[in-house]
């Protein structure tokens, strides 16, 4: 892109004053500034002004309409259910028709930590990055089930390289390289109140990273969709980067899926209390919708079901399953707008001014916001102590002290299947390639120590 080009397409959509230090910058800030313009859609810039109500076109939720949704309905699966649909999970696993996609493109402020949160380390004994139990549960179903699971994981400009990087020191963790796949989400431009771009240099637009909805055009533009195609992939299993937790493409899951002819499914769990900060997705009509917990009235996170527990008793970690052809139906359309107003850094009569107070937005997607759009959706219970403890602090609640301990737990409770209790003091880990489940940990015969 050239000066005139930069110009042309700004001025299409209000945004001229992005060039107004132009003459005072070197050749070689006037080249980054417009690489950095050719990264910019006026449509998506015309999107974001529509969002802060600047403009025209309409892209945004209207975050009150239709609040008083109904529960969803949600799956339990137990005995004979719970069998059939581990059965049509393994028979997709073993056609290699599941991928395994990750979103680690997140900045990890509340943690802290200076690199991908995917690097930090968790495993109790060795110290393992969050990536490592990742790879190795996706590894070990494979093995288990003779069929590659791709594993796609997005990334953000900022961390895209750092990730490759870990994953190539430690040898993909075991993964054949062929089937990962690393793509790089979008970055939005933020805006003053009044739509206009913020320079946060003279030279430099201020742009943060589009949420874990950008995955959705991230995937198409980066070829992943087409190569999920290519290989057949039916079903995509989406988790986040900072629960190791997670049952990568969990048979039940994927059988359930499969069964119920899902576009797009979700594992819930029951809330710990009303007010527990968890999406929670109701029905409106025929349709469902994820409805924040800052949009839910007390009533309703009060509200009592006749069995006498919350109505609206579910609420979502985001681990979800897709159907394949569902995400590239979706991945062309625009997603609405989550504006956040914070404080950044701006460009004053050709000086960089640090705010007191928030001056500006940031525009994220969320990626269930496609859920109203799915055909068909399913919801399925699990229990949280077993699939869900996330890294997002550095201390107190779901922090790395906190999710230790539940990884612990949950690795004991697997000897406790077996008849031995493993003492709370003892450090405890296993490699998911050495067993993935307490089953696994049976057939290794491990017993005859413990007689
Ligand atoms: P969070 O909402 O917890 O955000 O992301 P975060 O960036 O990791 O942490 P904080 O809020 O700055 O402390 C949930 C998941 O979505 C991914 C994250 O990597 C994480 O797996 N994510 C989030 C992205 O991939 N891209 C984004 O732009 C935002």
């Amino acid at each position: 892109m050239n000066y005139a080009q930069a110009e042309k397409m700004l001025k299409s959509c209000g945004q001229e004053h992005v060039l107004a230090y132009w003459k005072k910058l070197s050749k070689k800030e006037q080249a980054a500034l417009l690489e950095q313009i050719a990264t910019i859609e006026p449509k998506s810039v015309r999107q974001c002004r529509a969002a802060l109500g600047v403009g025209v076109e309409n892209g945004c939720r209207k975050e009150s309409e239709n609040q008083d949704g109904k529960a969803p309905k949600v799956a339990e699966l137990k005995g004979a259910a719970l069998k059939k649909a581990i059965a049509a999970g393994e028979k997709e696993l073993k056609a290699g028709r599941v991928a395994a996609l990750l979103v680690a493109g997140g900045q990890g402020s509340r943690l802290g930590y200076d690199g991908p949160k995917g690097c930090y380390s968790i495993g109790p004994i060795t110290g393992a990055p969050l990536f490592y139990f990742h790879a190795r549960k996706i590894l070990a179903r494979s093995i288990r089930y003779g069929a590659a699971i791709p594993f796609y994981v997005m990334t953000s400009e900022a961390n895209n390289e750092a990730t490759v990087k870990c994953f190539e020191e430690n040898e993909y963790f075991g993964l054949n390289p062929d089937d990962v796949f690393f793509f790089t989400q979008g970055m939005w431009p933020g805006m003053t109140k009044d739509g206009k771009i913020i320079l946060d240099q003279p030279g430099h637009v201020f742009m943060s990273p589009d949420g874990h909805g950008g995955l959705l055009a991230a995937l198409k533009k980066s070829g992943a969709l087409a190569d999920m195609k290519k290989r057949g992939i039916k079903s995509v299993f989406f988790f986040q980067v900072d629960n190791p937790l997670v049952e990568i493409a969990d048979p039940a899951f994927i059988g359930y899926h499969v069964q119920e002819k899902s576009e797009y499914s979700l594992k819930l769990c029951a809330k710990r209390d009303p007010y527990e900060k968890v999406g929670m997705p109701m029905q409106f009509g025929k349709s469902y919708r994820m409805v924040e917990y800052t949009e839910m009235t007390d009533e309703q996170c009060n509200r009592k079901a006749k069995n006498g527990k919350l109505y609206f008793l579910y609420g979502s970690p985001a681990i979800h399953v897709f159907d394949r052809a569902f995400l590239d139906r979706e991945a062309s359309k625009a997603m609405p707008l989550h504006l956040a107003f914070k404080k950044i850094p701006t460009v004053v009569n050709g000086k960089v001014v640090k705010p007191d107070a928030p001056n500006g937005y940031k525009f994220e997607k969320f990626i269930f916001d496609i859920l109203p759009n799915a055909k068909r959706a399913a919801f399925l219970a699990f229990e949280q102590k077993n699939e869900f403890s996330p890294v997002k602090n550095a201390e107190g609640s779901d922090s790395p002290a906190t999710c230790k301990a539940d990884m612990q737990a949950k690795w004991a409770r697997w000897f406790a299947e077996l008849g031995v209790t493993v003492p709370t003091t003892l450090p405890l880990e296993i490699d998911p390639v050495y067993a993935i489940d307490a089953a696994d940990l049976k057939s290794l015969g491990l017993w005859l120590a413990a007689d």
